[in-house]
């Protein structure tokens, strides 16, 4: 084993751009955290390994229980009251100090599911929180994407997603009210997909 194993361990699978979030200092184990989609829970092994108060939430009831179960493995269960099968557009929980939404807001059916799950993200996240979304984007893919209407696009490989533009993330950015925290940043995938990072601050009260 390398020296540096264990470190490689407790990151477990947590997505790079929020593990970037996490080195510049912006998550502390006293904050609250939801991961909205949580799917596996496999953003979560930082935060549950710092001692933050995690919810988890999904609108699959399996996703919702194998991320209890990653939890449970881990030695850092989540309570049953907060691993909650629903859709975030829905919810009415608390308020968080750091709202998760990883690869889930291009499952929006359209523009208008799209802007009521992100309200949902928005409503639960406490002033002075912090958004982290992942998304898939047209950003930079435009050449490479069919356009289906109503903001849906067919991407290489035959998936069907909504996407959104980097127009439509500032837009919405302005009517949330949000601060951005870096610049809206954007990997595309081989031409297969875009995937941009979209981090905001919602204004302390
Ligand atoms: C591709 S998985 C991503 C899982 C996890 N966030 C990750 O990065 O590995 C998308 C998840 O979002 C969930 N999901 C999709 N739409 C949702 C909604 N409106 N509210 C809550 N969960 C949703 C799906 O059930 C699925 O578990």
């Amino acid at each position: 084993m390398t020296p540096i194993q264990p470190l490689i361990d407790a990151l477990g699978k947590t997505d790079v751009y929020l593990l970037d979030q996490f080195m510049k200092g912006r998550v502390a184990p006293s904050m609250r955290v939801l991961d909205v989609g949580c799917g596996s829970g496999r953003n979560l092994d930082l935060f549950l390994r710092a001692g933050n108060e995690v919810w988890a939430l999904d609108e699959s009831a399996t996703a919702v229980e194998r991320t209890s179960a990653h939890a449970a493995d881990m030695g850092h269960p989540i309570p049953n009251e907060r691993a909650i099968t629903g859709a975030i557009e829905d919810a009415a929980l608390a308020q968080f100090d750091v709202v998760l939404c990883l690869a889930v807001l291009h499952f929006a059916r359209d523009a208008a599911h799209w802007r009521a799950m992100v309200d949902g993200l928005w409503r639960h996240l406490a002033p002075g929180g912090m958004l982290f979304a992942r998304l898939s984007s047209t950003i930079g893919i435009e050449a490479h994407i069919e356009a289906l209407g109503g903001g849906r696009y067919r991407l290489d490989g035959g998936r069907e997603w909504f996407l959104v533009s980097l127009d439509d993330l500032l837009q919405t950015t302005e009517a949330l009210g949000g601060e951005l925290l870096e610049p809206i940043k954007t990997v595309n995938v081989q031409n297969r997909r875009c995937m941009t990072t979209w981090c905001l601050r919602k204004p302390a009260a």
